[in-house]
């Protein structure tokens, strides 16, 4: 486990852009945290790390929104979702399978039990208006190396 707080959205931003850098293909990343704590603005530095062409913005209305790259990113947005059965119907679990880019879903929480054994579970937590602690916590492998050379990199 790390947990690293940040100071702004730039910040945040870098930290993303750090874990972008050392996320392998067919990566998996939970982010869990409350309205406004930093989670599409974690993506956006993730989409940097990745070398992502486009930039991200939050899928105001698509849930699930793809940007090219040396890796691509797979960004699923679970906000507006309802159910389970809704999650199932996007066909959620080509992106789990897929090997090529890398995947990272807003409000993860939510499709809890739909989630593959192995995956980076990262917490937003807001501390106040500028700072937010973020805790990675990794769930099986490759995610307990990756953890630990992003704990290198902040150290
Ligand atoms: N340390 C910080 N890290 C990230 N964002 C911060 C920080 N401090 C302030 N902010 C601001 O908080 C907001 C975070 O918005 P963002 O869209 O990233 O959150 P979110 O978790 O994706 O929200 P939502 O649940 O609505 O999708 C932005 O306006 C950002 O500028
Ligand atoms: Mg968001």
């Amino acid at each position: 486990m790390l947990s690293i707080v940040t100071r702004n959205a730039e910040e945040t931003r870098k930290l993303g852009k750090m874990l972008g850098k050392v996320l392998p293909p067919s990566s998996i990343v939970a982010l869990i945290g409350e309205l406004g704590s930093g989670k599409t603005t974690l993506v956006q530095g993730i989409a940097q790390g990745l070398g992502t062409v486009s930039s991200v913005r939050s899928p105001s209305y698509l849930i699930i929104h793809e940007y090219d790259g040396p890796i691509p990113l797979y960004h699923l947005d679970l906000y507006r979702i309802r159910s389970k059965e809704e999650i199932i119907s996007l066909g959620y679990e080509e992106y789990l399978h897929q090997k090529r880019g890398v995947v990272v879903i807003e409000w993860a929480d939510r499709m809890k039990d739909l989630l593959k054994a192995s995956y980076l579970k990262v917490n937003l937590e807001m501390i106040d208006l500028l700072q937010r602690r973020i805790t990675f916590q990794p769930q099986g492998t490759p995610y307990e190396e990756i953890v630990e050379k992003i704990k290198k990199i902040t150290s």
